[in-house]
């Protein structure tokens, strides 16, 4: 599998990170978003991490979904100290040839030597602090889907310390700690920033951008090294295929490489032709995928969909003519409260149909549903068929 470095972004981040862009607050922390299977993690380890190494930072990567059963700040205060503890090794045997039992670190933190590599007792702030005091180096933190961290209470406290740390550390043109927190789950991660209690209230989430045409000539630079004939490449149809897949490149390559493959059978056809054949294919069962899970919605929860995907930005869940639309698609008229259960059960589900941010804006949760809905209208094939039927009485939300 090839790694395509996204080195400009990684350094653009990093700049940003250590508050030497104008404009701005990443500084404060960093806060990316990205569908599934995008390539977050990728990024977070092949690029970001060695940039940020490059740039003089110890960096600590830690991925909260690594053991989802685990408690989040125990996670996160083992990868510290993992990081810690070999720079402590020789503070500490250089303690115990002194015949002492702890070492202060950085003027300020006492650490039992006997305990080194334990992070009990400290908490992750002062964790944090010993690591910059013994690596003399500002410390980039990297978590991987955050917004785990919210399951928990141990999880919220450890984001609020986290805060804390961020705020002990870092001073006006000084930033001894970053912090990275990605997420697939845009909604759980604004959590995070969203409301006056929230940890991180005040920062922003960024949708960390998808792999784009750079990404496309690199791929078709690889294809003619290997296979000279197939030059001149068309890189907008595959850049085409690629926006088809999601942008996930596991799809995308998955495709390339049964296309090339000299058991492919394709007789007379380019192989960018069957790349976007496949990615198309695809589509039609991503979007039959969607189709079935509409149909599983109660008859109030489809009409609520519906109306989100047909409003965008103008979405307003519960005035007069929202009610109105859900009276007329579901047939029974609803009242508000059964309006926001609806709504909250769309949130609720796994995966979930519909994210709301900071200030009640809702939007369906995956993008591609947009296109969807609006290719199925244009078809006049909206909304779509129950192959069995209706199986729930029009406005039977009782059960709701
Ligand atoms: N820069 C890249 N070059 C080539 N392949 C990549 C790149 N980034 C990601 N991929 C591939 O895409 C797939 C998904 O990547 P990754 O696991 O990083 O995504 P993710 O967004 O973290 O996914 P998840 O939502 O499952 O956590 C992997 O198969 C990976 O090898
Ligand atoms: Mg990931």
């Amino acid at each position: 599998m090839i790694h395509f470095p996204r080195k400009v972004l990684a350094d653009e981040l990093v700049a940003a990170l250590r508050g030497q862009t104008v404009f701005g607050d990443a500084q404060n922390g960093l806060f990316l978003a990205a569908p599934r299977r995008t390539g977050k993690s990728t990024f977070l380890q092949a690029d970001l991490q060695p940039a940020l190494e490059a740039a003089g930072a110890v960096v600590v990567y830690v991925d909260l979904w690594a053991d989802p059963r685990r408690d989040p700040g125990a996670l996160i205060a083992d990868a510290v100290a993992r990081v810690l503890a070999p720079r402590l090794g020789v503070v500490s045997r250089a303690a115990r040839a002194a015949g002492v039992d702890s070492v202060t670190i950085a003027g300020a933190l006492k650490i039992d030597v006997s305990k080194i590599g334990r992070i009990d007792g400290v908490t992750l702030a002062d964790a944090l602090r010993a690591l910059h005091g013994v690596a003399k180096a500002p410390v980039a933190l990297i978590v991987d889907e955050a917004q785990h961290a919210l399951t928990s209470e141990a999880g919220e406290a450890t984001m609020a310390s986290l805060k804390s740390a961020r705020d002990q550390l870092n001073r006006p043109g000084q930033v001894n700690l970053m912090l990275v927190m990605s997420g697939s789950d845009r909604d759980k991660l604004l959590r995070l920033v969203n409301t006056n209690g929230a940890p991180f209230y005040g920062s922003q989430i960024t949708r960390m951008p998808p792999l784009g045409p750079d990404f496309i000539d690199h791929v078709a630079q690889l294809v003619v090294s290997q296979r000279p004939g197939l030059a001149p490449v068309d890189t907008h149809s595959l850049m085409q295929s690629f926006e088809s897949f999601g942008h996930r490149p596991q799809f995308f390559m998955e495709a390339l490489g049964q296309a090339l493959s000299p058991l492919s059978g394709l007789q007379g056809v380019r192989f960018e032709q069957a790349v976007l054949d496949a990615a198309h294919r695809r589509q039609r069962d991503d979007e039959a995928q969607m189709a079935s899970e509409y149909l599983a919605l109660r008859p109030l929860e489809r009409a609520v969909l519906w109306r989100l995907l047909e409003q965008g930005p103008r979405f307003r869940p519960y005035d007069a003519e929202a009610l109105h639309f859900y009276r007329e698609k579901a047939a029974s008229k609803f009242t508000v409260q059964q309006a926001q259960r609806a709504l909250e059960s769309l949130r609720q589900r796994t995966p979930a149909l519909v994210w709301k941010s900071a200030r009640g804006e809702y939007a369906v949760d995956d993008a591609a549903m947009h296109r969807w809905f609006e290719q199925s209208t244009q078809a006049g094939k909206w909304p779509p068929e129950d192959p069995q039927g209706e199986l729930l009485l029009p406005g039977d939300e009782s059960a709701a």
